[in-house]
C-alpha cells in the first residue's frame, strides 16, 4: 500500500516509538505496531479516502472535507482493525490521531505522533529541535514544538488548512505549561 520511501518512514516511525515508548513509560511494542501501520492509507487519493470514510461510518469535520488527506490516520485505524483484525483501541486511537493530535489524547498517542513527525529520516531543522528536547527528557515541551512546528508548517503551504484540533491540542497543553 506504501512507496518504497514512505514504507521506510514508517518503519523508522516504529523503531523511534519502539525507543521513545521505552524512554517514556509507553509500552514500546504497541508503540511500534501503531508507527508501523499509521500511514496505510497515506497514498489514497482524497475520493478515495471521502468514499471510504463514509463507508466507515467516519463523518469527516469541515477541515477534513476541505482537505481529505487529513483522514488518512482515522482511515487507516479502520482498516487495521477491519482488515488486520488488531482490537487495540489504544494503538487504533494512536494511528488514527497521528494526524492532528486529539484533544486529551494518550501517552501512547503523543509518543506515536512524535514519532511520526521526528523519526530519524526526517532532515527538517526543527525536527533536530524536537529530537534533542526529546533526548534530553523534556517530552512536554517536545511536544508543544512539534504541534507547533506542524501549526505553522500547514500555514505556510499552499494546499492545506489549519486543522483546528491540532490548535486545541496545541493550547492544552500550552496552558498546562504556562507560568504564570
Ligand atoms: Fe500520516
Ligand atoms: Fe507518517
Amino acid at each position: 500500500m506504501l512507496s518504497e520511501d514512505r514504507f521506510e518512514h514508517s518503519v523508522s516511525t516504529a523503531r523511534y516509538g519502539f525507543e521513545l515508548g521505552n524512554q517514556y513509560g509507553v509500552d514500546p511494542e504497541r508503540a511500534f505496531l501503531a508507527g508501523i501501520l499509521h500511514d496505510v492509507a497515506r497514498e489514497f487519493s482524497s475520493g478515495y479516502l471521502l468514499l471510504q470514510a463514509r463507508k466507515e461510518g467516519i463523518i469527516p469535520r469541515k477541515e477534513e472535507k476541505i482537505c481529505p488527506f487529513l483522514l488518512h490516520g482515522k482511515v487507516a485505524a479502520s482498516i487495521v482493525e477491519k482488515e488486520i483484525g488488531i482490537k487495540d483501541k489504544g494503538v487504533l486511537d494512536a494511528i488514527a490521531s497521528h494526524v492532528t493530535g486529539r484533544r486529551q489524547w494518550a501517552k501512547l498517542e503523543q509518543v506515536v505522533y512524535l514519532a511520526d513527525k521526528v523519526e530519524p529520516t526526517r532532515d527538517y531543522p526543527k525536527a533536530d529541535t524536537v529530537r534533542r528536547l526529546l533526548e534530553k527528557g523534556e517530552f512536554d515541551c517536545a511536544l508543544l514544538e512539534s504541534l507547533r512546528n506542524a501549526i505553522i508548517y500547514a500555514a505556510q503551504t499552499r494546499g492545506r488548512i489549519v486543522d483546528t484540533e491540532t490548535v486545541v491540542v496545541f493550547n492544552e497543553i500550552a496552558k498546562a505549561q504556562a507560568r504564570y
